[in-house]
């Protein structure tokens, strides 16, 4: 093994977190180091993580096209279109993704390079005294040193002991890469996954059949923006069952047969040809430390940090999916910047609190802050103000007046607590929700921002106002 190699920063992982860490690193002057294992669909080493590879953007590239498709057979007549019947080509529309994913992933690599960050791809292993032992995708090891090393190892799917991955039953990287529509998907777990690419393969014309094990839909979003996406959703055909028990699958020749339990407690079997299994995700930290680092994990195998990623080790810091918190790639890209900016004294922060979650489902799912749910369990005080989309002439216009907007705001005070959005481009609109907060803006100061007309913000605007039982376009 060649000498050691000595830098400021050494981050391991080039996901969201890490490589937002590395590139703010060197921006600030810092010898920077970033080792990445991911490998690209075609075996080569390719830089971003679960986000860029088989994640957040190649997801939202198949739930683009198939969305296309989907307006083509439900949309267009409305505004007087008609054509011979739409077909989709799911070679080209996944192709289509690989390329996304390869200008993106190479990307990375470009900016790496940009910023002069060492880039070595393999698996590191911390070890005692900030070392990481790398493992290169060529069979050689090197040893790095940084005075401060940063972990950003991500995180992997969680398989059921009863449904092992394989051709039939995948997990969201097989989910991305079907080469034709199954006739019958299944889908166990009714969360982000199952529910963005259940609609995928819904809308290009699979019957899909969601198992949730919770007897409630959407537990972590507001009860009312669940129950109209919950609406939506059985509209478009998608059949989720609630409070299921799977207990076991099986790969025969007519397809994966899967056996649970209903909410009622009878025992069930459905037949699909693909079973996607998307139960949560858990931080990749198997194998990452070496005896004697003093690092240490939780019991979910999350790293330990305090509020400022840091893990009580010199010099030894923790980002994105393998730490608590949401797993979201912009809550990792906000901890990777934060620490960075720590190491080099500047006054890094991430506000958890106003961390924007968002579905990118056909209504979009979006929230931030607490819910009315979560305000009544800590007995908060709070007022609350809503606006349709049916009353928002953009989103007639667009011929999508499906869902609302809420705003909750402290009954005393009139600060925004939390914005709960769903319909059309609400993964946009939040923005103003999160904005608000971070300010400590109240209902009343959104409700005096002058919104442009016609838009589908003039929800989020409306339903400020009504907070204040001074909504113009609806009775308050
Ligand atoms: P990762 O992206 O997992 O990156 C970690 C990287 O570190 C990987 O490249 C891995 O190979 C590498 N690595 C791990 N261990 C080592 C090691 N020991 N040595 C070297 N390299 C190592 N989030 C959103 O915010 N919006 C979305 O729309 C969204 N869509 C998603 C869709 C899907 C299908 C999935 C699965 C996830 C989605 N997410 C989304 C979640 C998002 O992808 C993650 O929150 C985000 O990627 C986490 O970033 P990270 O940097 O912490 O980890
Ligand atoms: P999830 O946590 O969102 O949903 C998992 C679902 O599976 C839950 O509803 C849970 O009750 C259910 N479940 C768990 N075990 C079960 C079982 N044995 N049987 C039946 N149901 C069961 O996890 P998911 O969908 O795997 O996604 C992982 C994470 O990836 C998300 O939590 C999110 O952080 C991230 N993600 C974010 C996206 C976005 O921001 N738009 C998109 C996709 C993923």
């Amino acid at each position: 093994m060649s000498e050691v190699q000595n830098f400021d920063v050494v981050v391991i992982g080039a996901g969201p977190a890490g490589y937002h860490a590395a590139i703010r690193a060197a921006q600030l002057g810092l010898k920077t180091a970033c080792i990445d294992a991911g490998l690209g669909k075609d075996g080569k080493p390719a830089l971003g993580g679960t986000c860029l590879r088989v994640g957040c953007v190649p997801s939202k590239a198949l739930l683009d096209s198939s969305r296309q498709f989907w307006n083509m057979g439900h949309i267009f007549d409305q505004h007087g279109i008609s054509f011979s019947k739409p077909a989709i080509d799911v070679k080209t529309m996944v192709a289509r993704k690989d390329g996304i994913v390869k200008q993106f992933t190479g990307g990375v690599a470009m900016l790496f390079k940009a910023n002069k960050i060492a880039t070595f791809y393999g698996y590191g292993q911390l070890q005692p005294g900030n070392i990481v032992k790398v493992k290169q995708h060529d069979g050689s090891e090197v040893e790095l040193h940084g005075t401060n090393v940063i972990i950003a190892a991500g995180s992997d799917s969680i398989e059921l002991p009863f449904a092992k991955f394989g051709e039939h039953i995948i997990d969201n990287v097989g989910a991305l890469d079907l080469e034709a529509i199954p006739k019958r998907l299944g889908v166990i777990g009714a969360g982000v996954i199952g529910l963005e690419l259940g609609s995928v393969w819904k809308r290009l014309g699979s019957d899909v059949t969601i198992l949730e094990g919770m007897p409630d839909f959407l537990a972590a979003a507001d009860k009312e923006v669940a129950k109209v996406a919950a609406r939506e959703f059985k509209k478009q055909g998608l059949d989720i069952k609630l409070g299921c028990k799977v207990s076991n699958t099986e790969v025969k020749k007519d397809g994966v047969h899967v056996f649970y339990t209903d909410e009622k407690g009878a025992e069930q079997e459905l037949v699909v040809d693909k079973l996607l299994v998307s139960v949560g995700r858990r931080a990749a930290t198997k194998g990452l430390l070496a005896d004697g680092t003093g690092v240490k994990l939780n019991e979910r195998g999350q790293v330990e940090v305090d509020e400022h990623c840091h893990t009580g080790v010199d010099g030894v810091w923790a980002v994105g999916d393998c730490v608590r918190g949401p797993m979201l790639a912009h809550k990792g890209f906000e901890e990777g910047i934060a620490v960075a900016e720590l190491i080099a004294g500047l006054p890094g922060h991430v506000n958890l609190d106003t961390v924007p979650w968002v579905i990118y489902t056909e209504p979009e799912i979006a929230w931030v802050g607490k819910t009315e749910e979560q305000l009544k369990a800590e007995g908060i005080a709070y007022k609350s103000g809503s606006f349709p989309f049916a009353a928002v002439a953009r989103a007639v216009a667009m011929a999508e007046p499906i869902g609302f907007v809420k705003v909750l705001a402290d009954a005393e005070t009139d600060r925004i607590l939390g914005m709960h959005l769903v319909g059309p481009n609400v993964s946009e609109l939040v923005h103003e929700g999160v904005l608000a907060m971070e300010f400590s803006g109240s209902a009343d100061d959104l409700a005096r921002i002058c919104h442009a007309h016609p838009s589908l913000s003039e929800a989020v605007h409306d339903a400020a106002m009504a907070v204040g039982k001074r909504s113009i376009h609806k009775a308050n």
